[in-house]
Parts: C-alpha cells; sequence; structure tokens
C-alpha cells in the first residue's frame, strides 16, 4: 500500500509517498481501507518535531484524521463488522492517515453518519474535539448564550458555529471576505470581516469568545465578554499572554470525540471543504499548506 512517510523532523519537501506492508490491526484494533484523510495545522508541528511527546522512532506517516472502510479487526473487536463506513482519529502517537490503511484502536473510530461523505466525515474529529473542548468543555456553554468566534469558517471555527448552534447559543463570528457566506450557511447569527472588525460595538455582549486565528490578544477580546465571560484560545503557545486562563493546548480526549460523534448523529453538520487531493498528489499540497497557501475551508486528501 501507499503512504506518506517522513525519515526525519522537518518540513513539507522532505516527505516521500512510499510503497509499505498494510498494517496488521492488534487486538483491539480495527484495520481500515482509508478513503479520505484530512490535513490540520498540527501535522506540520509533528512533522516539525515541535510538538510535546513525539518518539524518536523513525519513519513517521503524517495525518491523524480519516474516514474509510473497516477490512479486518483484531479479536476483541466487537463494535464493527467488515464493510462498515466509519470514521476516526489516530492519536498523536499513531503512524499516520495520509496511507491507503490505517490501524486504530476501535474507541477511536466511529460509524460515518450516512448524511456526510467519507471527505466529510474525515474533516471532524481533531477541529470537532477541539470546538467541543473550548466551548463545552471549558467555555461551559449554555442555551441562549451569545458566543463570538474569530476565524469562524476555519476547521476549528466552522465547528465551534455548529456546535454553539447545536447547544441553543446565538454566534458572532468573524471570518475573510471570501467565507462570510460559508458563515450564514453553517448558522452564525452575524458575521463580520476580520479585517475591518471594530470590536466597540461588541461591548460586553459574549458569554463565551474564541480567538481560532489572526493576532487579537487577551486586552482586546475582555472588553465584548460579559461580567462572567469565559476566553477561549487555541492558537500555538507563541501567542499566549499570561492572562489567558483557557488556553487550550491539549486537544483530544475519548470525552470530546464520544461527545462530537454523537453531534454529528444528532445534528445535521456541514463539513466546508476547500481542496480535494489524491494521495499521489498530496505533497506538494502539503508543501503549499505550509507555505500559508491555504483554500477556504479543509483540505481533503482522497484516496
Ligand atoms: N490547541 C488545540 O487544541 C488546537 C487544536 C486544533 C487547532 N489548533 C490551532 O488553532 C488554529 C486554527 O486551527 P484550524 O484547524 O481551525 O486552522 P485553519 O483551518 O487553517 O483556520 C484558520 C482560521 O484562522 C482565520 N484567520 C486567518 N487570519 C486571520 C486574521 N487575521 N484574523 C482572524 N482570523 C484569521 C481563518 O479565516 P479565513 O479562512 O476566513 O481566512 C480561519 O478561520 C491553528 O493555529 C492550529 O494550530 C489548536
Amino acid at each position: 500500500m501507499k503512504k506518506i512517510l517522513f525519515h526525519q523532523f522537518g518540513n513539507a519537501s522532505q516527505l516521500s509517498l512510499e510503497e509499505v506492508s498494510v498494517p496488521i490491526p492488534a487486538s483491539d484494533e480495527l484495520l481500515i481501507r482509508v478513503k479520505a484523510a484530512s490535513c490540520n495545522p498540527v501535522d506540520r508541528g509533528i512533522l516539525s518535531g515541535n510538538f510535546p511527546g513525539l518518539d524518536p522512532e523513525f519513519p513517521k506517516g503524517m495525518g491523524l484524521d480519516f474516514a474509510g472502510t473497516v477490512e479486518g479487526s483484531g479479536s476483541q473487536v466487537s463494535k464493527f463488522q467488515l464493510g462498515d463506513e466509519v470514521y476516526g482519529w489516530m492519536g498523536y502517537g499513531s503512524s499516520g492517515s495520509f496511507s491507503e490503511y490505517v490501524v486504530a484502536p476501535q474507541a477511536q473510530v466511529f460509524m460515518k453518519p450516512s448524511y456526510l461523505s467519507f471527505e466529510e466525515a474525515a474533516c471532524l474529529p481533531l477541529v470537532g474535539a477541539t470546538a467541543y473542548n473550548a466551548l463545552i468543555l471549558r467555555g461551559k456553554l449554555k442555551q441562549g448564550q451569545s458566543v463570538f468566534i474569530h476565524g469562524c469558517t476555519g476547521g476549528v471555527g466552522q465547528l465551534a458555529v455548529q456546535i454553539a448552534k447545536h447547544f441553543g447559543a446565538y454566534v458572532i463570528g468573524t471570518c475573510s471576505l471570501r467565507t462570510q457566506d460559508l458563515a450564514r450557511i453553517i448558522g452564525a447569527d452575524e458575521v463580520y470581516e476580520y479585517r475591518k472588525l471594530d470590536l466597540k460595538p461588541f461591548a460586553k455582549r459574549a458569554d463565551i469568545a474564541l480567538v481560532t486565528g489572526g493576532k487579537l490578544d487577551f486586552e482586546d477580546i475582555l472588553p465584548i465578554l460579559k461580567s462572567k465571560g469565559v476566553f477561549t484560545d487555541i492558537r500555538p503557545k507563541n501567542h499566549v499572554h499570561p492572562q489567558y486562563r483557557q488556553v487550550i493546548t491539549a486537544p483530544v480526549t475519548q470525552e470530546m470525540l464520544n461527545a462530537v460523534n454523537k453531534i454529528a448523529h444528532e445534528s445535521q453538520l456541514k463539513l466546508i471543504i476547500g481542496e480535494r487531493v489524491s494521495l499521489q498528489q498530496a505533497i506538494p499540497t502539503l508543501i503549499k499548506l505550509e507555505q500559508g497557501k491555504r483554500a477556504s475551508g479543509k483540505t481533503v486528501l482522497v484516496m
């Protein structure tokens, strides 16, 4: 089978598409024929070695989220059958979903909601878990509250809008001009362009403010929060101000994955895909993403 690998930490120009053996599932694992895998900014952190807890073993695979069909299973697997259409999450220590096959523990694999394509389902786990963590676990979102989402059409932002709506919140979103229509389609109640943003009209309006991109700092956000409002920030650590209280650095737990899967089965989530590329064409696209040239929406590799 074909798989994208790297043999040392570095950048995307060091990636190669190689022929390797199909992996064998351990007793609690599934073997999945991957139909789609989504790209996340953290893939680049792992490739660069700038991510906590990575083991020193090489070669390593790239990619965390996937969707596909069950092709085999270990002896302890009870929840799935051959041919099931599933999606899931590899875990940071694993060997990468930019591959024709993966093995993953059954706890990290979920039945694909039938209304989602493989490509859409492959976009869900990491960004869904992060948005759920930010709004529900950290933000303690309650029905009827107002949520301000800065960067509401990126990977995490688009799930944050929809999770907030699922829990009955009012959503004020910011994004670039090119994605304003998408922001409304996924349910944002008010949409503003972030480059022309004047925060004064939002004074004391937000119960939760979630920042996914750009440069807004704690002092910028504070005036828009209600008195007991919560600020959640998912940007990498170099943007962190010491006063932040809800900086999210440990993104994915089983609780989050389960919760996002439940929401995906109860709601009709819309996943915005900006770009689809084949596994064969993936490396030039990964190099482009590393240079900051991203489409509006998720980039998905299609196998
Ligand atoms: N801590 C965690 O657990 C965790 C988990 C996942 C991701 N992250 C981090 O969170 C960030 C977002 O992840 P993602 O997957 O959502 O990335 P993404 O899909 O690339 O989205 C980036 C978002 O930032 C917006 N943006 C870009 N420039 C902006 C500006 N000047 N002002 C306001 N917004 C701006 C983009 O808006 P447009 O598309 O409209 O330009 C887009 O909504 C990344 O830095 C990632 O590393 C952290």
